[in-house]
């Protein structure tokens, strides 16, 4: 029996990973998420999976939970997840994105736990507006929010300990990932997801600035397999990896590609740039495609499929 523990399993990319990993034989999945954004609805039914619904912040409940459980592989999704609502909240952010998970590491260490394997989700936004492009996983960080400042020091506290301690540890950066699951209830949902729910319900929709900013829009189905691969290829340790489709699309197009999707016209508005958002992103896959697992789906492929669950 391999035994999972899923933060924020019960969010968009979390469950998508459930449903993924209850697919190995014998897997059992143990997930905690406060529900600030996820949904019990998104779970797949199954006796292998258990929900605990409750903060990551609470640090006394997570380490005995690790403690008593000693679980195979951790995945460390939970996060305020948006840069926009970290601009609003940055304090809270902190304590989501960056001291919960250095309490997960650091229950590791002090208990000497012995797991094969921890994944953490930092993000692209670590690049900033820096000039280069595409974005390598080398090239230097400019973390302009506190967001940003928390997924880059996360990512790094995980690497450290990888290498201090001796702890198989894993991080990637993910790019603006978008398809089934993405909850488009709040203001601070991924874009694409605000996009589909304004097209099928005819509500207006807000470009902040003229559309022309550019994002590497990658598949939640790829970006799932990603994580599967990452956790389970030795070779990957102590390291973090770009995931994303190695494409640049401007939001205007992306915009005009759903509209013809659906076949419905989006009634739009112009409003001043959001703080703290960057202008241009896209990555750099090489280094994750050089361990053979990463799929890319094409960007109408994948908003076609998006549409069609919707
Ligand atoms: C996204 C992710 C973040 C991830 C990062 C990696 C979400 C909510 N955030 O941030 O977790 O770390 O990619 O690069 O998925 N926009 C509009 N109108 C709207 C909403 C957004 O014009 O109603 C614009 C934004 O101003 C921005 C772009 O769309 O320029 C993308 O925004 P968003 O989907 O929130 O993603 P990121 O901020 O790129």
């Amino acid at each position: 029996m391999t035994s999972y523990l899923i933060t924020g399993g019960a969010g968009f990319i979390g469950s998508n990973l459930s449903e993924l990993l209850l697919h190995e034989n014998g897997s059992s999945i143990t997930i905690v998420d406060d529900l600030s954004m996820g949904s019990v609805s998104n779970l797949p039914r199954s006796n292998r999976i258990t929900f605990i619904q409750h903060s990551i912040t609470d640090h006394e409940f997570m380490s005995r939970l690790i403690r008593e459980n000693k679980f195979d592989y951790y995945v460390l999704l939970a996060a305020i997840a948006s840069v926009a609502d970290s601009v609003d909240r940055p304090y809270e952010t902190h304590q989501v994105n960056q001291e919960a998970n250095l309490n997960i590491i650091e229950t590791l260490r002090q208990e000497r736990l012995s797991f094969k394997k921890l994944f953490f989700s930092s993000s692209a936004a670590v690049y900033g507006q820096t000039p280069e492009m595409p974005k390598r996983e080398d090239q230097a960080v400019q973390p302009l929010t506190q967001y940003a400042v928390d997924k880059y020091a996360t990512e790094r506290a995980i690497i450290n300990y990888g290498r201090l301690y001796d702890m198989p540890m894993v991080c990637a950066r993910f790019f603006n990932v978008y398809g089934p699951k993405q909850n488009p209830a709040s203001p601070y949902s991924g874009v694409l997801s605000i996009l589909l729910d304004c097209l099928t319900n005819d509500k207006p929709f807000s470009f902040f600035g003229d559309g022309s900013q550019t994002r590497d829009f990658v598949f939640v189905g790829d970006v799932v397999n990603a994580i599967s691969g990452l956790l389970h290829t030795s070779a990957a340790r102590n390291d973090v990896y770009n995931i994303a489709n190695g494409k640049q699309t401007s939001l205007m197009t992306v915009a005009k590609q759903l509209e013809s999707l659906t076949g419905k016209k989006l009634n739009v508005s112009f409003k001043p740039e959001r703080s703290g958002d960057i202008h241009d992103s896209y990555a750099d896959t090489s280094k994750i495609n050089s361990l053979g697992f990463m799929t890319h789906t094409r960007l109408e492929e994948g908003l076609a499929k998006y549409v069609a669950s919707a």
